[in-house]
Order: structure tokens, then sequence, then C-alpha cells
């Protein structure tokens, strides 16, 4: 069943591009020649679209990595204010949920114990909760009050990957969408985003491709002790998914930091050779990443940076480079990602570790 992939996790990784349309095309529509995106399962009015006054994101694991990606793409694209929690957290700290706020809870199973009982305790406050669910029918997505699937399809690996690209896909069109009804967008910025989006599985194709560069550069890391993975803004989120990634599959110990944050702490660690993954798509921040690669490179750092074609400083300031094709600055990291998975994937098959079934790890967690 793993249809010639050496493990179910490169087979899913290879099923991204198709995940992406599946999520995407059943919900951008033609009416009178305009295109439209339609999220039926919503059922709301644009009116109560328009209402929404916060939103809250509540997740585990990568599902709460990509509701940190969510946010910012929610609040830069519809200006809605955007809290994103963990679970676990989040169902213990008694939340202050405020009239008109939505509740989100993401999650790929549909039976994370500490995701459902937050889904719980939001809906017993008396507030609407949207599910995005990959698993029809699972526990969330029948007691959530709407649920929008990510159409991944079975995910078998442990280390989630296209349930997680799913994920942001379907958080890429919730933000469109609520933009439009808010009047944020004009038709002209409504129309390059969907271009956008519909470059993304080509794309994703593309990086796929250079499976092979990528794990010859990963097999000069299976001794590594620790990796470090940077990055700003959107490109934090997407250090935190490369980061969990890595550590939970090939049991190589790993950190994700804001890329400003180093010089609070983390840069002590940074030794001769250490290996640092500086994420880098967002051109307002080019020339604050280089100063963060110039400061861990004078610590004996070794710096692969993933970063957009038209950034050549970032080039000259790193040493090993993996390019990303061009897309709008709110979708990087359905792009930025893949290299991240496929250097954790195979630092994991060089260290000879269980790939699809990592130690002491479960698929579905329905235990607190
Ligand atoms: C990471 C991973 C876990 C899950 C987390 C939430 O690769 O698989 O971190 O993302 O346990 O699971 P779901 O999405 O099923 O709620």
């Amino acid at each position: 069943e793993k249809a010639g992939y050496e493990h179910f996790m490169l087979k899913e990784m290879y099923e991204q591009p198709r995940t992406i349309v599946d999520t995407i095309s059943p919900r951008v529509r033609d009416r009178n020649g305009e295109r439209e995106i339609h999220i039926e399962e919503l059922n709301m009015t644009d009116d109560e679209l328009r209402a929404i006054k916060k939103i809250h994101i509540v997740a585990c694991g990568s599902a709460y990595h990509a509701g940190v990606t969510g946010k910012y793409v929610l609040e830069g694209l519809a200006r809605i204010p955007v809290e994103v929690d963990l679970a676990s957290e989040f169902r213990y700290r008694n939340p202050l949920l405020e009239e008109g706020c939505m509740v989100i809870v993401i999650s790929q199973s549909g039976e994370t114990a500490d995701t459902l009982a937050a889904l719980r305790e939001s809906r017993e406050k008396g507030f609407q909760v949207l599910g995005i669910v990959n698993v029809v029918g699972s526990s969330i997505a029948r007691e959530a009050d709407a649920c929008l699937y990510t159409w991944a399809g079975p995910e078998i690996a442990v280390a989630t990957t296209k349930a997680y690209s799913a994920q942001l896909a379907a958080l890429y069109l919730l933000a469109m969408k609520l933009a439009k009804v808010r009047g944020l967008m004009s038709d002209r910025e409504f129309t390059a985003l969907l271009a956008d989006l519909k470059c993304l599985p080509d794309q994703i194709e593309l990086l796929l491709g250079q499976k092979q560069k990528i794990q010859r550069f990963a097999n000069r890391y299976l001794g590594a002790r620790d990796i470090f993975f940077i990055g700003r803004g959107i490109d934090y989120a997407i250090s935190l998914e490369g980061s969990l990634k890595l550590k939970e599959i090939s049991y190589v110990h790993s950190e994700a930091y804001a890329a400003g944050e180093l010089k609070h702490g983390t840069i002590s660690l940074i030794e001769d050779g250490t290996l640092v993954v500086a994420v880098s798509t967002q051109p307002e921040l080019y020339q604050k990443m280089i100063s963060n690669i110039v400061e861990v490179k004078a610590r004996g750092a070794f710096v692969m940076a993933v970063t957009n074609e038209e950034n050549k400083a970032v080039e000259k300031a790193s040493d090993y480079v993996v390019y990303i094709p061009q897309t709008n600055p709110y979708f990087t990291n359905s792009l930025a990602i893949i290299p991240l998975q496929l250097f954790a994937y195979y630092v994991a098959v060089g260290r000879g570790c269980d790939v699809d079934k990592p130690r002491n790890l479960a698929k579905s967690v329905t235990v607190e």
C-alpha cells in the first residue's frame, strides 16, 4: 500500500500537491463569471462573517503550528485579532472568550483528547466552534458546530505532512473569504492570490524533485547533536514545524527560535559546525535575517538558508541555499515546509530510524 515508496511518510509527502488541489478546488467557484470562495460548511452568512470580532485557534502539535501560520495570515489579510493556544493549555486557563469571537479547532485525527476537550469547553460557554478536520465523521467533526474538511485522505505515518499542508490551505481560504466579505481585498488582489494558490501544487512538486540534493545534505548531519531553525514572522511558524518534524522522527535534538530572540539566550548554544536552518521568505525581513545569519556564523554555525530566488544577499551570507518558487508572502510556508520535511525524513532514514512509527509517539492521542 506504500505504492512503491519506501515509507508512508514519503508517499504522503508526495500526495501533498493532490491534497492541496482537493482542499481548495471544491471551494473556489464561478458565479456570474466571477470567482468566489464558497465555504458551504461554514453555514454563516456574510453578515455573520463580518461580525466576527476575534478568533481563537486551538490545537496540538503540528495542527497548532498550522494555527500559528493561520494567525499571521488571518490577521494580515482579514485584520481580525487571532489568539493561538495549545489545547492542553487552553482548557485549563479559563480562557476569556468574548462576545463575537469564533473558536477554530484544528485536528487531523479529530480525536485528540485535549483538542476535543477545548471544543466542548468552548461550546458549553456558548461559543460557535469551527473544526478544521481531516478524518470524516471523527469526534471533533461531529461535535463542532461546523466542520471544514481537509481532504488529505488517510494519513498513516505518525509524523503529519499532507494533513498539515491541507490545514494551511484551509486557513488561506478562510482568511481570503473573511478579507473579501469585510471589504479588505480588492478584486485584483483576490485574483492574484487565487492564481498563487493555484500554482502551489506544481511548485510543491518541483521542490519534491529536489529530494536527492536534500538527502545528500541531510547525510552530513546524521551525527548532529542539536540543530536550530530560525525565522521571523511567518517564517518563525514554519521553523516550529520543521524543528518538530526533525526531532520526532530522527531523535536529533532541535529547537525553533524567532530569529530576533537568539541574542536573548539561544545563541550560547551555537558551537563550531552547528547547523542553523534559516528560513527567510519575507522581503521586508530579509535584512534582519541576514544580521541573524551573520551573528550565528560568527559563532561557528553552518547556515542553510531556505529563501526566495530573488534574495541574493542571503546567498552570500549563508553556506548552503534552498530556493523556493515565487508565491505570495502569505503562502510561503506551504513551499518552505517541503525541504524541511525532506530534510527531517532523510536524517531519520540515514540514522536508521523507524520513520513511520517513531518511538513513544502515537498517531492519535486520545488520552490527556
Ligand atoms: C506531528 C504530529 C502531532 C500531531 C498532534 C495533533 O507530526 O503528528 O504533533 O500534529 O498530535 O494531532 P491531531 O491533528 O490529530 O489533533
